[in-house]
C-alpha cells in the first residue's frame, strides 16, 4: 500500500490519553497530536482544504501563485499542496515568528517575505496587507486568506470533527482548542454539537488578543490588543472563521504558563510540541479541574511539533532571559548550595568519638544527623533518630565509639541534580546527601534545605 504523494498522508492524527500533567483532574483528557501531518500541524488539514476549493471554483489556473499570510505552519501546508499541484508560493510573516519557521518554509521551496508584528493590521506595513497587495499586482495569483476563507472551518467540519467523534466512540463531552482564525475550533466544534448538542467547548485565547471580551461582552476592545509572544493564536482581528455562536467558553493563557506547561508535555508525556499547545492543555486544565466528572472526555487539540521552537522555549537560556524558567522547575543541588551562601560549614564527627560526646554536638549544632570521618575520609554517618533507638535498647553505648552505631555515609550526588532527583533520594534510612563542589568542599544537603528549597 502507498500513497500517491504526500498530501494523501493529511488527517487521521492519533488521539493520546494525557497522563501526568492531568494529575487530580477527574475524566480522560485526550490530545489529538496534529503533528503526525505531514507539515508537521493542524494547517495542513485546511491549506489543501483552500487550494482545492479555489481549483474548483476556478480561481487558480496551473502554473499561479499562492500568496498568503501566515504564522508558518498555514505555509507550510500550503507549501506541500504546491508542491504536489505545480503552484508557486509567497508567504508574509511577521516578525515575532521564530526563524525555524521561515527557514523551513524556505526549505520547501517558498518565497518569505518577513513584516513588522508591532502595526495595525491596516497598516500598509503589516503582513495581512502586504499578502493582500501582492495578490492584487500577481496574475494568476490566489489569497487564500485563512482568516475569512470558509473553506478553513470546512476543512475540520470535514476531517477533525468526524475523526473525533469516531476516536472517541461518541464519548467525547468537551473539546478544547486554541484559537487563532477559529477554523480548527469552530469547524470541528459544529460537527461534534451537531452529533451530540451537549459537547461543551472551551476556546483558548491569549492575553493581548481580542476573542475573550468579545465572547463575553459584544465589545471589541482595543485596549484588549498588546504585544503576546505565543505563536498562533489569540488575535487583533475578528476572522470570519471564528463563530462566537459554537465556542462557550473564553480561556486566556500567558505566554509563560503556555511555555512551562509545553515543556512539561514534552517531558512528562513524551509530546515534543509547539507553544500554543502548551496554552491549550494549560487553559483546558483549568476549565476541566472545575467542571469535569469522571465519565467525561475532553479532546484538545495540539496543533504543532516542537522544533518549530527549540531557540525559543526549548531552549533554558530563553526561558530565563525572559524570566518564564520557574525557579523550582529547575533548582539544584548547586542553587541550594549558594542559597546557604557559604554559611553550611560541614560539620562532621570522629569515629572514635564517644556516642554521648556526638549526641551533644548534635544537640549543640541544632542538627538531625552528621557525617562521621575517619581522618580526611567520610567512612559513615550518625542520625539522631537512630542513636536515640541504640540508646534505649542499651543505655550502656552512651560510652562506646560513634563507629559501633554509625550507618554507611550519606549519599554523594552531582551538582546539577534537580529537586526531583535530590528529593527520591532523601528518605527514612538517607537523612542526607552530599555534594562535591568545583573547588573540591564537600557540603550537606539535608531534609530541611529541600523543604526550604521546594516552598521559597
Ligand atoms: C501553532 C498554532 N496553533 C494554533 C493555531 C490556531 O488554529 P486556528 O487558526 O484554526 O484557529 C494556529 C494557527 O495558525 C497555529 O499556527
Amino acid at each position: 500500500m502507498y500513497y500517491n504523494s504526500i498530501i494523501e498522508t493529511i488527517g487521521n492524527t492519533p488521539l493520546v490519553k494525557l497522563n501526568k500533567v492531568t494529575k487530580g483532574i477527574k475524566g480522560t483528557i485526550l490530545a489529538k497530536v496534529e503533528y503526525f501531518n505531514p507539515g508537521n500541524s493542524v494547517k495542513d488539514r485546511m491549506a489543501i482544504k483552500m487550494i482545492e476549493d479555489a481549483e474548483k471554483e476556478g480561481k487558480i489556473k496551473p502554473g499561479g501563485t499562492i500568496i498568503e499570510g501566515t504564522s508558518g505552519n498555514t505555509g507550510m501546508g500550503l507549501a506541500l499542496a504546491a508542491i504536489s499541484k505545480g503552484y508557486k508560493c509567497i508567504f508574509t510573516m511577521s516578525d515575532k515568528q521564530s526563524q525555524e519557521k521561515i527557514n523551513i518554509l524556505r526549505a520547501v521551496g517558498a518565497e518569505v517575505i518577513v513584516c513588522p508584528t508591532n502595526v495595525a493590521p491596516e497598516d500598509p506595513r503589516s503582513y495581512y496587507s502586504v499578502a493582500k497587495r501582492l495578490s492584487q499586482e500577481i496574475p494568476n495569483s490566489i489569497y487564500p486568506n485563512q482568516y475569512d476563507n470558509l473553506s478553513n472551518t470546512a476543512a475540520h467540519y470535514e476531517t477533525t470533527g468526524p475523526e473525533i467523534w469516531e476516536q472517541t466512540e461518541g464519548k467525547v463531552t468537551y473539546y478544547a482548542c486554541g484559537v487563532g482564525t477559529g477554523g480548527t475550533m469552530c469547524g470541528a466544534a459544529k460537527y461534534l454539537k451537531e452529533q451530540n448538542p451537549a459537547v461543551k467547548t472551551v476556546g483558548i485565547d491569549t492575553y493581548g488578543s481580542v476573542f475573550k471580551k468579545y465572547k463575553e461582552t459584544g465589545i471589541f476592545d482595543d485596549n484588549e490588543i498588546f504585544p503576546y509572544m505565543t505563536e498562533g493564536i489569540g488575535e487583533d482581528i475578528l476572522p470570519k472563521n471564528v463563530d462566537f455562536s459554537l465556542i462557550d467558553t473564553f480561556i486566556k493563557v500567558t505566554d509563560k504558563d503556555a511555555a512551562v506547561m509545553t515543556r512539561r508535555l514534552a517531558r512528562e508525556e513524551g509530546l515534543f510540541v509547539g507553544w500554543s499547545c502548551g496554552s491549550a492543555v494549560f487553559g483546558a486544565l483549568e476549565y476541566a479541574r472545575e467542571h469535569m466528572t469522571e465519565e467525561d472526555v475532553m479532546v484538545i487539540i495540539l496543533p504543532d511539533h516542537g522544533t518549530r521552537y527549540l531557540n525559543k522555549i526549548y531552549n533554558d537560556t530563553w526561558m530565563k532571559d525572559h524570566g518564564f524558567l520557574e525557579s523550582r522547575d529547575f533548582a539544584t543541588a548547586k542553587d541550594i548550595i549558594q542559597s546557604k551562601n557559604g554559611s553550611d560549614r560541614l560539620l562532621t564527627i570522629e569515629k572514635k568519638l564517644k556516642i554521648s560526646e556526638a549526641v551533644r554536638i548534635l544537640n549543640k549544632e541544632g542538627i538531625s544527623q552528621i557525617p562521621v570521618t575517619d581522618g580526611e575520609q567520610i567512612v559513615g554517618s550518625l542520625t539522631d533518630s537512630k542513636v536515640l533507638n541504640h540508646l534505649i535498647d542499651n543505655p550502656e553505648i552512651k560510652d562506646h565509639p560513634v563507629s559501633e552505631i554509625m550507618d554507611p555515609p550519606f549519599k554523594f550526588v552531582g551538582m546539577d541534580n534537580t529537586l526531583d532527583v535530590l528529593s527520591s533520594l532523601i528518605d527514612r534510612e538517607n537523612k542526607a546527601l552530599l555534594v562535591r563542589d568545583e573547588k573540591n568542599k564537600v557540603h550537606i544537603i539535608t531534609q530541611a534545605d529541600l523543604l526550604l528549597a521546594m516552598t521559597s
